[in-house]
């Protein structure tokens, strides 16, 4: 084969295989000339050759880069052929391995209405956060950069002891505070620490997907437990999965503050039978405090861990959406007999969060920051909420009926006249409205149609324009 043509097929096949992508620069035609000892007419022929069929553009001499548009059909190929490779080599994988199913990673496209995901990021005061993080860098001691204890950085654990104690009705000392990498990483410790192949778990019904696949692939039994007006329905739970001759199940994961996705605030009289039944149980409480700071209507109740007596409730919050998804930062709080099992998993994986953006949102807090922007978003999400309800009730009337909404981003919305929430998600869709259906919070059906729409990410203008769109999605969705 001649030089030239290797070079080509070398460089075509690390393309498609994306290992060089659209829009990477190749390496300059010197460099590969050194490097491979072949003469630089040879390295401008494979990039001309390459160049004519699509695969790279640009000029030579002045950079040449993998073409932005590469025909789909050209990387599918490749992509599908490394999928069997993976197959036929047969890597045995473990147990934990071939139950893991991957989470649909976050939209990346810009937000529009009604996106569920995300906080109203056009808000997010960046130019603060780079003065606080700025002036964190220019003082960093070599201590902070040496890296620190598992369980987070001390003073952050402080500060967030101290915030749980007078914001959300937590009970706790900064000792059983532990700082993690997201809700996500606190659910998948709590799952390798306290469950077994084979362990029942209940689970919310409908609820939160994320919390189901960290413990189906740790090989937990998932039991759906009803929510109803009260939140999650007790005895709902005994009567449908009675546990004879054991106590009962392993955990039972539960969001009080404001259920995901129906949004229903958990009584206070339901709060103690839960707390009194996992304590004769033996059962452990995940309560998932996710995205509660928000309230607009409603007296908060106490969060499980602060009415608890038994040391039965692990307790997780997130600055996901109080800030911003990609700070990847949030918080556990742990019966005090816990903490040394939880910072023992900590030290062997991540060691801990990174410790420099811990410092940075320290400071942040402990400046009066995040107690401002909290109270600024929850003002906006405020008036984005009544923007929704509004104007769905001057025109999705008859459609769509959205019950009272008392805290969070995002609100069940329940479809009217026989319509169908995957149809209905389907046909917004269409007209460029972003709705998901209940269903993809059921374990079965959903009992109910219903879509969940969030309001918090765009603004009223963004608003009005989806409520007018899905009104029309949905007039064609009438059986
Ligand atoms: C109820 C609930 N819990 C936990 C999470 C994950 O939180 P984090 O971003 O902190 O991992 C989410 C994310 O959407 C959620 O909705």
């Amino acid at each position: 084969m001649p030089l030239y043509r290797w070079l080509y097929e070398e460089l075509r096949s690390t393309i498609l295989a994306g290992r060089l992508h659209p829009g990477a620069r190749l390496p300059a035609t010197r460099d590969l000339a050194a490097e491979y000892g072949i003469s630089r007419p040879t390295i401008v022929t494979a990039f001309e050759q390459l160049r004519s069929e699509g695969y790279v553009e640009g000029k030579v001499g002045s950079g040449t880069y993998v073409s932005k548009t590469l025909p789909d059909e050209l990387l599918q190929a490749p992509r599908a052929k490394s999928v069997t490779v993976t197959r036929r080599r047969g890597i045995p994988l473990s147990a934990y391995a071939r139950r893991l199913r991957p989470l649909p990673r976050a939209e990346s496209r810009p937000a529009r209405a009604f996106r569920t995901s995300q906080p109203a990021l056009d808000a997010f005061p960046t130019s603060l956060w780079a003065q606080v993080a700025a002036r964190r860098l220019r003082r960093v001691s070599s201590r902070l950069l040496a890296g620190g204890e598992a369980l987070g950085y001390r003073p952050l654990r402080e500060a967030v002891a101290e915030y749980l104690n007078t914001s959300r009705g937590v009970k706790c000392t900064a000792d059983q505070v532990l700082i993690i990498s997201g809700v996500q990483q606190a659910l998948d410790r709590t799952a390798h620490l306290l469950l077994d192949p084979g362990d029942p778990v209940w689970m919310e019904e409908p609820g939160y997907p994320g919390a189901a696949v960290v413990f189906r692939a740790v090989g937990a039994r998932i039991c759906p437990v009803p929510v109803d007006s009260e939140g999650l329905n007790l005895e709902a739970g005994r009567q449908r999965w009675p546990q004879p001759g054991q106590p009962g199940p392993r955990l039972v994961y539960v969001t009080p503050a404001h259920q995901f996705p129906l949004g229903v605030t958990m009584s206070l009289s339901r709060r103690l039978s839960l707390l009194e039944w996992a304590r004769r149980s033996l059962t452990i409480i995940f309560e998932d405090d996710y995205d509660s700071e928000y309230r607009y209507s409603g007296r908060p109740i106490p969060a499980l861990q602060g009415l608890d007596r038994a040391a039965v409730v692990i307790f997780a919050g997130s600055f996901t959406d109080v800030l911003f998804p990609a700070l990847r930062l949030a918080y556990l709080v742990v019966p005090s007999d816990m903490v040394d099992i939880f910072a023992a998993a900590e030290s062997v994986s991540t060691h801990h969060p990174p410790l420099i953006d811990q410092a940075i949102l320290c400071d942040f807090i402990s400046e009066g920051h995040f107690a401002r922007h909290v109270r600024r978003m929850r003002e906006l999400y405020a008036e984005r909420l009544s923007v929704l309800v509004e104007s769905a009730r001057a025109r999705l009337a008859g459609l769509l009926e959205i019950p009272a909404v008392e805290a969070g981003l995002r609100t069940v919305a329940w479809l009217q006249g026989g319509i169908l929430a995957e149809q209905a998600a389907e046909a917004a869709g269409k007209y460029d409205v972003e709705v998901v259906p209940l269903g993809q919070y059921a374990y079965g059906r959903a009992r109910r149609d219903g879509i969940v729409l969030g309001f918090a990410a765009v603004d009223a203008r963004e608003l009005r324009r989806g409520v007018e769109q899905l009104a029309s999605a949905l007039e064609g969705c009438r059986p």
